[in-house]
């Protein structure tokens, strides 16, 4: 038998999900026949992307101007979201993020909070969010998926033994991959599964604005010797929600090109 993931039937929430890792986990979930339903902060194309997606897979897509390290607004939104898609949320993708890089002695509290209320709120307020509609609606077999990054666990380099400067960014991400496993362990009660992606280094809009000399030595220090496409990330983070993983939870799913080798 062909091995495929079937997501006809289901609705998948994708905060972030315009661009970058996000856009390709959009496509990846609207490719195996999901619906999608796409959370930004400010894209103003947005609502345009969506369309595409929806005319280029054959599925229901909508964008969302939802700030997800607002609370209220998210549980309105996915409340609204339910009322607008005929099929039941089956899986949140909290995979919006951002990052400050400065050296240490320059970061603010500003900074602090830009890039937690994003990156651990925010992803919390996702998860948490879904989580009690699937127990409102008793809803079985949810699953969550939260797109942390290597960085959670090592410090980036821009050369060798030059560190990238993004201290807040790294801790938010050794924060979001720890909180799933606290998440796993709460919500396993409700049959909903709670897993981390953490990509490597993506070719995305976040990682285009680094000087490509700095790209160049990065890509040099994977094993695979280049920066992951995007739907290297959106097939893996697809994997984590689909039946293949009903028995994965409270772990992460590192596609890096073997960087973590080192
Ligand atoms: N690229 C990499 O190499 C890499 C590696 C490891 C992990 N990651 C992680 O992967 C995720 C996606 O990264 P990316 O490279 O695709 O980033 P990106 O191109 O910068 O896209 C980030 C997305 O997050 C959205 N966003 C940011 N803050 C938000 C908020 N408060 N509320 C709602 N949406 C918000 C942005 O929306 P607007 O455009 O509307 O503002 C944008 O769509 C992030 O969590 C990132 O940390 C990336």
């Amino acid at each position: 038998m062909v091995f495929k993931i079937d997501l006809s039937g289901r609705t998948v929430i994708i905060s972030g999900g315009v661009r970058g890792i996000g856009l390709a986990i959009t496509e990846s979930v609207a490719n195996a026949g999901g619906d999608v339903a796409l959370l930004y902060h400010s894209n103003p194309k947005s609502h345009e992307i969506a369309e595409n997606v929806a005319k280029k897979y054959g599925v229901k897509a909508k964008a969302y101007q939802c700030d997800v390290g607002d609370r209220e607004l998210v549980i309105k939104t996915i409340q609204q979201i339910e009322k607008d898609f005929e099929h039941p949320i089956a899986a949140m993708m909290a995979n919006a993020g951002v990052s400050v890089v400065k050296p240490a002695l320059e970061l603010t509290s500003e900074d602090f909070h830009k890039v937690f209320n994003a990156n651990v709120l925010g992803a919390f307020n996702c998860a948490q969010a879904v989580a009690q509609h699937w127990v409102n609606e008793k809803y079985q077999g949810g699953s969550i998926v939260v797109t942390s990054s290597m960085s959670s666990e090592l410090y980036n380099q821009k050369g060798l033994n030059d560190p990238l400067t993004q201290i807040f960014y790294n801790a938010s991400k050794g924060a979001a991959t720890n909180m799933v496993k606290g998440l796993a362990a709460e919500f396993a009660q409700y049959n909903i599964r709670v897993n981390a992606l953490e990509p490597g280094f993506t070719n995305t809009e976040q990682t285009s604005v680094m000087d490509k000399s700095i790209r160049d030595y990065q890509a040099s220090s994977v094993p695979l010797r280049r920066f992951a496409e995007p739907h290297e990330q959106g097939d893996a983070a697809l994997f984590l929600i689909s039946e293949s993983a009903s028995y994965i939870t409270g772990t992460h799913l590192r596609p890096d090109g073997g960087f973590s080798a080192y």
